[in-house]
């Protein structure tokens, strides 16, 4: 009778779970599992990158032959979170979480813990969270990333002995990329007394943002690209996503991307490096998005119960306009 209870149980969480995912992947009831099955709660799809990054990570699973669930959670932490409980509810063998934001993920890491499910972070960070509630973090080094793009920029105004104004266009607040890579920018170019950040606002990863804070700068200032007296000669842009909203902006106000303004971006994804190529951008920091293969023999590893590096880090370059831009092969994103 309990036998007969728990099986109509677990047949109406598959109805629940095909209800909630049936869109993205076909599910199979727990009692029927002959493979590992994994669930991946990933941010949306705000960029090229982020697209690409899901689909590195579904064709690995499928090289795997692990069966992966993934929710799309439309810039929504909430959404993250309830697609986690739906996880745990269906205990799936591992749970693969981009988180969104830094915080806010204690209690429902706890809740998967508790339900001995291993989780792995993936692409962003999370902070100071005991390290009990999750197996270990794989994705970039953004600090690094923003510490590149400074070194770019030493290098660009060697020879320029004035002040160097730059404004930020930042990624997600409270997302690590953004944290990250402003801190290791910040970090590098701080001890030269030129460079000054005069201005700084969130463009939410998005080009739409990009476009629009570009432009308002453009309009208050009546066409010219200015804060107050002060000219603008550099944009330190989170991703690619914003910088080429902003180059839209730039170009139907007639201001030369790449040349009236230093233009810094970060992701590599093809559209920015033929924007490298035509001279609207200066230098593009690498964000690697291809960690599914990696990311799988993780999830194999933790799957048998066995340890994972607290961090793993993709492999990640730099593109410049001092470099040979004829031998950037297609970036595939
Ligand atoms: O977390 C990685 C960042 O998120 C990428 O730079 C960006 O394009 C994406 O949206």
């Amino acid at each position: 009778m309990r036998r007969s209870c728990l099986l109509v149980s677990l047949l109406l969480i598959s109805f629940i779970l095909i209800g909630c995912f049936g869109k993205t992947n076909k599910v199979v009831s727990p009692v029927n599992r002959q493979q590992l099955i994994v669930g991946l709660s990933q941010i949306g799809n705000e960029s090229s990158w982020r697209i690409c990054n899901t689909m590195s990570i579904k064709d690995a699973a499928d090289r795997a032959g692990i069966q992966l669930i993934v929710d799309e959670a439309q810039q929504k932490q909430e959404n993250q979170l309830k697609a986690i409980r739906s996880f745990i509810v269906y205990q799936v063998d591992a749970i693969l979480l981009v988180p969104i934001v830094e915080t806010g993920w204690e209690n429902v890491l706890s809740e998967a813990r508790q339900a001995r499910i291993p989780v792995i972070i993936v692409d962003r960070k999370i902070k100071d969270l005991d390290k009990s509630l999750y197996e270990g973090f794989i994705g970039e080094d953004c600090v690094e990333e923003g510490r590149k793009a400074a070194r770019f920029l030493l290098k660009k105004f060697e020879n320029v002995h004035r002040k160097i104004n730059i404004i930020e266009l930042s990624g997600t607040e409270n997302s690590s990329a953004a944290i990250e890579r402003s801190f290791g920018f910040r970090d590098e170019i701080g001890s030269d007394s030129r460079f000054r950040i005069i201005y700084s606002e969130s463009g939410d990863f998005l080009k739409s943002r990009g476009k629009e804070i570009i432009s308002q700068i453009i309009s208050y200032n009546n066409g010219q690209f200015k804060i107050g007296t002060k000219n603008i000669d550099v944009i330190f842009s989170h991703n690619d996503s914003m910088t080429l909203g902003a180059i839209e902006a730039l170009d139907s106000n007639g201001i030369k991307s790449g040349k009236d303004v230093v233009v810094v971006s970060f992701d590599g994804e093809q559209q920015a490096i033929n924007a490298l190529k035509d001279g609207k951008i200066n230098c593009v920091v690498e964000c690697n998005p291809f960690m599914g293969d990696k990311l799988m023999s993780l999830v194999k590893t933790v799957a048998n119960r066995n340890t994972i590096p607290d961090v793993t880090y993709v492999d990640e370059t730099v593109f410049t306009e001092y470099d040979d831009l004829l031998a950037i092969e297609a970036r595939g994103y």
